[in-house]
């Protein structure tokens, strides 16, 4: 009992450069970007940690200054956008990669999940990593044998088991992964957000499997995810991090709401009049403001969970009307700046037109089917003939989507690529809300 992770000082620094970036969404991510003729974005990521900013050097620190302690049974949740630095931490933690400074010290035997492709030999079939494995954790052939067949039914893959794991799908891989993990009696018990990739019942009987791992065998659970629901539930204790520091550690619940308010998400009401900054336009028609909020409710908020109608409106003035007809679109971005989507106005039979000299518009995604993360909406309106911009903002609003009791995997879009959405578009009647003087 007590202190099972003490971490002093810590410090990771990475040189950057064509190498894997450590995390699957990364490198897809950067191959996505690769092929659309787009800057890498991991590619020259500045001296402070920030991946929205360009930096002059090749170094970057992933961590820096982080401390924390970690007591035996406790379930510590680890939370921050893309590029945090929470994957490079458990990674250190399970001893895959050293630390450039600082110390770190743990008590017992580590099993981590991490992304999918380690831990496993894709040659070998899954009874053989699952012996490999618990030889590594420093098990013998018999107390493996004896916890093989629980490892396997939980697993699911009872008809692959010897089958080599290369020529399983990424959800078989996770459950198996996982299975050894959690069942090879591990005092501390590392995940990284893998687990994604399994389908809804799977992610519930795992997150069912770490309470019991904490709570009935007093072991210790780091658990990474986007999903706040799951966090919520699953966590005593969350740390978020941001640009490689630890900005806070404590209660979830307390933890957990500062994130989704924190400053670098925005309000879910924005007025658009003073801003200047990722504008651009010659201002014939403007944009004036914005809220999001749930279709079903009057109340603005830029948090949703899967499943929910995100209602996005926005009141266009008209500084010089005139007959032609508006363009109007919305781009969605996921927070690694790839976009996901543009939602025209004329591809939903809707057009944008000057009766008034102001308007305010409703811009419906029914049933979001967004994986859990911090998501970016950009505003366009121009000229369709000549492709005049007239309000350009960029990236002026954005919004959590936190998992929730909807979630089910299928259909969830995560990687870059565009999709479509078929959002509905419509004026908004309603009186224009005090705002617009
Ligand atoms: N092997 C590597 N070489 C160079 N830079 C790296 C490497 N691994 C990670 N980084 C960088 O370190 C920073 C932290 O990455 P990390 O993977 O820990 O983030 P994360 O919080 O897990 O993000 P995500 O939510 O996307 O999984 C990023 O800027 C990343 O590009
Ligand atoms: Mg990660």
């Amino acid at each position: 009992m007590g202190t099972v992770i003490k971490v002093e000082q810590l410090g990771k620094q990475y040189r950057l450069g064509e190498v894997g970036t450590g995390t699957l969404s990364h490198d897809l991510n950067r191959w996505m970007a690769k092929i659309r003729g787009k800057e890498d974005p991991f590619s020259k990521v500045g001296e402070a940690n920030d991946r929205t900013r360009k930096g002059g050097s090749d170094y970057v620190w992933a961590l820096r200054d982080i401390n924390f302690e970690v007591q035996a049974g406790e379930v510590l949740g680890i939370i921050g956008r893309n590029g945090a630095g929470k994957s490079t931490l458990l990674k250190i933690l399970s001893k895959v990669t050293k630390p450039t400074v600082g110390l770190i010290k743990t008590r017992g035997r580590i099993a981590s999940l991490l992304e999918v492709g380690t831990g496993f030999h894709p040659e070998m079939t899954g009874r053989e990593n699952t012996f490999l494995n618990g030889a590594i954790m420093g098990m013998t052939k018999a107390e493996i044998k004896s916890k093989f067949d629980e490892i396997v039914d939980f697993a699911g893959v009872e008809r692959y088991i010897d089958t080599p794991v290369k020529r399983y799908s990424s959800g078989m891989y996770v459950r198996l992964a996982f299975a050894v993990a959690a069942h090879l009696e591990p005092e501390i018990l590392v995940v990284d957000e893998v687990l994604a990739v399994g389908d809804a019942e799977f992610q519930k009987k795992c997150l069912g499997k770490m309470k019991d791992v904490s709570v009935n065998d007093g072991r210790t659970v780091l658990f990474v995810s986007h999903n706040m629901a799951a966090v919520n539930q699953l966590c005593n204790r969350v740390a978020s991090l941001e640009h490689g520091r630890l900005k806070e550690i404590g209660e979830t619940g307390l933890i957990v709401s500062s994130y989704l308010n924190s400053a670098g998400s925005k309000d879910a009401y924005v007025n658009f009049n003073e801003l200047t900054t990722n504008r651009s336009g010659n201002k014939k028609v403007v944009f004036k403001e914005a809220y999001l909020k749930n279709i079903s409710s009057p109340v603005k908020t830029r948090v949703f969970e899967i499943g929910d109608s995100i209602s996005i409106n926005f009141t266009m003035k008209f500084n010089n009307p005139n007959e032609k007809l508006v363009k109007t679109s919305i781009e969605l971005k996921t927070s690694d700046g790839l976009k996901l989507a543009s939602m025209i106005d004329i591809d939903s039979g809707f057009q944008v037109r000057f009766d008034s000299i102001e308007q305010s518009y409703e811009v419906v995604i029914q049933d979001v089917r967004l994986y859990p993360d911090t998501y970016y909406l950009s505003f366009y309106c121009g000229d369709m003939s000549s492709y005049e911009t007239y309000d350009y903002i960029e990236e002026c609003i954005s919004f959590e989507i936190i998992g929730g009791g909807k979630l089910t995997s299928r259909g969830l879009f995560k990687m870059g690529g565009m999709f479509f959405f078929t959002p509905k578009w419509s004026v908004n009647t309603r009186a224009l809300s005090p705002h617009n003087i």
